[in-house]
């Protein structure tokens, strides 16, 4: 559907959303959803992802609706490979050599927006550079080829809410504001995807840490990434540092204040543990990984800070995690739940 064609009304507020089981033919059903111009939840490797046609203004604008979004934060465009990509953002060299090395995968470039870019200017937020990426999970991918169009896909939750990693998830935020919810079981990497910027002849920025590990993007461009710039944070806005607008301080913030490097739990509150470190913690403790893998910490971060964040519990204490690997990711995310609340 072209941005011009006026689309059909949302899911009305009060309706549910439909949840399918995924399939070939709700794969056909999704990607026909989508280029009607609704919204359609469907799983990625890393999160749920709130989808929609990237070409289409009006579908774009229900996205920030259902999601009670900034419109100055853009949107991820999906794509099912890196021809796709191609047609819509400019790739240099490192751009070239990481989209072969990590895609399909949980890693999303910043480039350039291509002159045959069909991306909408608000799903990009005005800005001309565009956030490009192709995910492995093959529900995606099956939707993705269905629907023919680059999808626009924010995480499937509430705007500063904790990321979707299950269908349930996303049926608890959005199934009032959305048409269809696809099951495709939880999310095997569970953070969201690492994003870096390739812009210029310098280094790529890295923008985001996510589930793709910094040492593996560095060994592929063969030098380090430069660090970009991190709204909330003290390098903000300096020099040719990119920001990606959606990097607020606090961020994915259950209702309880979260307390980080616990070495005890005080009374009230519950505990996120890793490695059994809080083991001997007398109330609600859930362990992101008994065994210390930060890859099945990754994993069951979001489930098991949502399920922490229940009521009567004054406080979520994170035990210590190791910074390496997905560890990177886990802790900005944590970072970002205990910030202060703006
Ligand atoms: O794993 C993921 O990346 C998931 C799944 C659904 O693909 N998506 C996701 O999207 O996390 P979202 O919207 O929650 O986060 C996208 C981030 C935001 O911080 C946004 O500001 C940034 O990407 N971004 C998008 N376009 C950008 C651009 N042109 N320049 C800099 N940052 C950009
Ligand atoms: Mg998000």
């Amino acid at each position: 559907m072209s941005a011009n064609q006026s689309p059909p009304e949302p899911g009305a507020r009060g309706r549910s959303a439909s949840i399918l089981p995924a399939g070939p033919d709700t794969a056909v059903q999704a990607g026909r959803a989508l280029r009607e111009g609704r919204l359609v939840a469907l799983p990625t490797e890393t999160v749920y992802g709130l989808a929609a046609d990237a070409a289409n203004d009006a579908a774009v604008a229900r996205i920030y609706e259902a999601k009670g979004r900034p419109s100055f934060n853009p949107l991820i465009a999906h794509v099912p490979d890196l021809a796709a990509a191609q047609a819509q953002g400019l790739f240099n060299a490192d751009a070239l050599a990481l989209a072969r090395a990590f895609w399909p995968g949980p890693l999303t470039l910043v480039v350039p927006v291509a002159p045959t870019c069909r991306v909408s200017l608000l799903a990009r937020a005005g800005l001309d550079t565009l956030a490009l990426r192709a995910p492995a999970h093959p529900v995606a991918q099956a939707i993705l080829r269905a629907a023919g169009t680059p999808v626009a896909a924010p995480s499937a939750n509430r705007s500063g809410r904790v990321s979707p990693t299950t269908a349930g998830h996303v049926a608890a935020d959005l199934a009032d504001r959305i048409d269809l919810i696809v099951d495709g079981g939880p999310c095997s990497v569970g953070v969201e995807s690492t994003i870096v910027a390739c812009l210029e002849d310098g280094a790529p920025q890295l923008l985001r840490p996510g589930g793709a590990a910094r040492a593996d993007i560095e060994r592929v461009i063969g030098r380090e990434l430069a660090q970009g710039a991190q709204a909330g944070r003290a390098d903000e806005g300096q020099g040719a540092q990119v920001l990606a607008p959606g990097m607020l301080a606090s961020h994915y913030a259950p209702r309880a204040p979260v307390r980080l490097n616990a070495r005890s739990v005080e009374p009230g509150e519950a505990a996120l543990d890793f490695a059994a470190c809080l083991a001997q913690a007398p109330g609600l403790r859930l362990d992101l990984s008994a065994r210390g893998d930060l890859r099945e910490a990754a994993a069951r971060l979001f489930d098991c800070l949502r399920r922490l964040d229940a009521p009567g519990v004054r406080g979520i204490a994170v035990a210590p995690i190791p910074n390496e690997g997905l560890g990177e990711a886990i802790n900005d995310r944590l970072a970002r739940a205990a910030a202060p609340r703006g």
